[in-house]
C-alpha cells in the first residue's frame, strides 16, 4: 500500500514534468496493468499498443479522455474489470492520456 501511495504521488506531482511517462508507465505496472495488458497479453486484453493506436485520437483532448476514463471505471455488463473500476477518476484519466500519448 505504501509503495501504491508512492507511486501515486510520484505520478500526480510530476504531470507536465519529462518524467511524466516514465512514471506513468511505473504507475500501470505497479498497478498490475501489464499483467493483463502486457505483451502476450492475458485472454482477450488488448496491448497497451493497441489502445494506444485506437486512443490516440483522443491525444490532446482532454474531455475525450475524460470520457474514456469515465467509460473505463464505469465497465460495462460484460466486462467488469477490477482493475479498471476500483482506479480513481484522476488515475484512470492520467493513464488514459498516457495511453493516448503511445502508453511508453
Ligand atoms: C484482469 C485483467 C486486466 C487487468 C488487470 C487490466 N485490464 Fe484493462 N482490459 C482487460 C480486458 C479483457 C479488456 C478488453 C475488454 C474490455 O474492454 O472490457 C481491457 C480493456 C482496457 C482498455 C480499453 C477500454 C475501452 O473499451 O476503451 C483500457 C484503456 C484498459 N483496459 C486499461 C487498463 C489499465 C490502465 C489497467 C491497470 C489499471 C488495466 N487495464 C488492467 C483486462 C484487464
Amino acid at each position: 500500500m505504501t509503495l501504491h501511495l508512492s507511486f501515486l504521488i510520484v505520478a500526480l506531482a510530476c504531470c507536465f514534468a519529462p518524467g511524466a511517462a516514465v512514471a506513468s508507465q511505473a504507475l500501470a505496472s505497479d498497478l498490475g496493468c501489464y499483467n493483463c495488458h502486457g505483451n502476450p497479453p492475458r485472454k482477450k486484453a488488448p496491448t497497451f499498443a493497441d489502445l494506444a493506436r485506437t486512443y490516440a485520437p483522443a491525444g490532446q483532448d482532454a474531455a475525450s479522455q475524460k470520457k474514456l476514463a469515465d467509460k473505463l471505471r464505469d465497465g460495462s455488463i460484460f466486462s467488469h474489470i477490477d482493475a479498471h473500476e476500483r482506479l480513481s477518476p484522476e488515475v484512470a484519466e492520467r493513464l488514459v492520456r498516457w495511453i493516448s500519448e503511445g502508453a511508453k
